[in-house]
Parts: C-alpha cells; structure tokens; sequence
C-alpha cells in the first residue's frame, strides 16, 4: 500500500509567528513523517490581496525565511517538498478548468474571502480573491493531495475544494481523491494585544525567530485583565490572553493551576505571570533557535530544497494536467482540428 499524500502551505508575507505555529505548524511537525509531504510556498495566492512590484520583489526572500521557520520547527527536509506555487504554471490551467465547477454564490459564502478584502483594506472583492478557494483546489488536486492540515481560516477552502473534486469526477471520470482536512485541535490562537487573532499586520504578533529579548518584551506589553489596577485585585482568567499562552506554552502545569488560582484570588501580580510566561515561551522557542542556526549554517540548503522540490512538484502536476484533459475531453478536441487540418492540406497538395 502506498503513503498518502499530504499537502499544506502558506502565502509568502513573511516570518511565521506562535499563531501559525498553533494553528498549523505543530500539526505539520507531527503528521508530515506519516506521509508523502507537498508544502506549498503559495505565493499566487499572495497576489489575491498583495501585488505591486515591491509585494512581489519580497517572494524571494520571505519564501526563505518562511521554509526555513517550518524546517526549525521540526519538519524533516528529508521528508517534506517545499515548492513555489507560481513557479509551476501548470497550476493556472487547472485553475482556470476548476472554475466552472463552483458558483459565484457559493464563493461569496465562505467567509474568510470578505475578511481577507476588509484586512487588505479593499472595499470590493477582486476577481482573484473570490476565486481564492478555487486556486487552493488546484494546489491541493494538482499533485492529488488526499490530507490537508489547515488551521481554522482554511476548513472553509478545503471544503470547496471537497465539492471540486467529486464534481470533477462525476463529469470527466475519476481522477481526483476528495481530500481529507484535518483541522488544528487548538484554539486559534489570540494576539499579544488580546483583540483577535494574532497576525503580524496587527502588530500583535510573536514570531518564532523573535530573540528571547523581544520575546520577554512582548509578553511584559501584553493585554491582561482591563480591570485589574493592582495584585490585590481578583483577576479573570478566562480570555486573558497571558492564560491563553500559559495553556498552550508552559508544560509546567502545576505552576499554570497555581497562578490561577493566585490571581482569581487577587494574590498575584501581573508581572510574575508574564514574567514566568517569558522563560516558558523562550524555553518552547529555544530547539526552535538552535536548529535555525543549524539550518543557516549552511548557506544554500533551503534555496536548493525549494528548487527540488518546485522541479519534482512540477513533473506531479504536469502529469496531473495530462490525465484532466484526456479525461475532459480536451485532448481528443484539439486532435480532431489537427487531424482535420492534416487532412486539408494533404488534399489540397493532391493533383487533383
Ligand atoms: N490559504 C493558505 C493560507 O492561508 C495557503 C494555501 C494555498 C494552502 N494553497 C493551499 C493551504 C493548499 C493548504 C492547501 O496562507
């Protein structure tokens, strides 16, 4: 029995920060052994909100960075295909062949679209960005993918793409799996400003490669209780973020319960929870750190895993764009209007 194929990614826009990490990255760590791994650098789908020349002129580099923040989480390069989405034009065909299977409507329905032009500051949608869920059906059919790990903004896209794929299959004939999702089992995680997701466009972000300074400096400017003027004060611990991090960050669960308690009861003060947020958050970093290192130590590495990986991607989806058009049909037109222009020009070079 073959391994199924696995495939996730995000858009080019820079470092990954601990809300990609609990959203997605941490699911990846632990399924990407158990499959044949496809990680997209979707840097097309980048362009559905950001496109001038310097967006674009920044690919380059944050792909870089970005696989690299994933491969310092602890994916195996051995493991795993980074590959660069607009580097395979392939993907574009069956973009545009994926649009007819999915209504305008239905489009409009999937929420993140709308929130997606709100963030970018766009009154109306572009073109592109409602056809945003389509674009992801093409990644993720393009090499097949049959399990997408996303986090919770995503379920809405793979669903669609859930809908292509039988829709395809029903028309032309099987040839796409309908893939399984697999959504994160944390909560989204919320940002250092406690105002919604963290996201580094809100500045309320905490990056993986942030230096333990930064780090500490971050969590001792977070949002905590409003109404807490002083320790003595009893706290809430529900929806104060400092909590939010201490459930996801700090393994020492003793000390988490015993901080709780102490601050419903107003016998704590907010600068010992942060502070001990701070070493526990550095601590959770600190693997994170030392394989960055490694993997910057050598110059090259993810530069080139990114160049194999989009070659190997490549030849996947070609083959992939071979099998669509034989089945829909495509194929067999345009061989018909060769044959019947063979056909001519022999008859009429033909003496008669
Ligand atoms: N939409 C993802 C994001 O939020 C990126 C992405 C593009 C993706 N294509 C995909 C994720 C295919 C999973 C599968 O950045």
């Amino acid at each position: 029995m073959s391994v199924s194929r696995m495939l996730t990614g995000d858009r080019p826009t820079g470092r990954l920060h601990l809300g990609h990490y609990v959203g997605s990255i941490a699911n990846r760590v632990a399924l990407h052994q158990r499959y044949d791994s496809y990680f997209i650098i979707a840097d097309l789908h980048m362009l559905t909100t950001r496109n001038s020349r310097e967006d674009i002129s920044r690919v380059a580099g944050n792909a870089r960075e970005m696989v690299t923040d994933i491969l310092a989480c602890g994916v195996d390069p051995a493991r795993a295909t980074f590959y660069l989405q607009s580097a395979i034009p392939e993907v574009g065909e069956l973009n545009t062949l994926f649009q007819n299977l999915v209504t305008v409507p239905r489009l409009e329905r999937v929420p993140s679209v709308k929130e997606m032009a709100t963030d970018a500051g766009r009154e109306e949608i572009p073109y592109g960005l409602l056809g945003y869920p389509v674009l992801q059906a093409a990644d993720i059919l393009c090499v097949k993918g049959q399990v997408v790990p996303v986090g919770k903004d995503n379920a809405a896209h793979v669903e669609v793409t859930r809908e292509i794929a039988p829709r395809f299959n029903h028309l032309y004939g099987e040839v796409f799996p309908v893939p399984e999702m697999i959504a994160s089992a944390t909560p989204t995680l919320v940002g250092t400003d406690g105002q919604g997701k963290m996201s580094k466009s809100r500045g309320n972000a905490i990056a993986l490669s942030a230096d333990p300074a930064s780090v500490r400096r971050a969590v001792l400017g977070m949002y905590t209780d409003p109404n807490r003027v002083r320790a003595d004060v009893p706290g809430t611990v529900e929806g104060n973020p400092v909590f939010a991090y201490h459930d996801v960050f700090n393994p020492d669960r003793t000390q988490v319960a015993g901080f709780k308690e102490r601050y419903r009861a107003g016998r704590i003060g907010d600068v010992e929870v942060k502070e001990a947020l701070a070493v526990a958050l550095n601590r959770f970093l600190d693997p994170i750190r030392e394989r960055r290192a490694r993997i910057e130590g050598t110059p090259g590495l993810v530069d080139q895993l990114i160049v194999e990986g989009t070659e190997r991607t490549r030849e996947q989806v070609r083959a992939t764009v071979v099998e669509v058009r034989r089945a829909m049909g495509l194929t067999a037109a345009y061989q018909q209007v060769r044959r019947r222009a063979e056909r001519a020009r022999k008859a009429a070079a033909t003496p008669a």
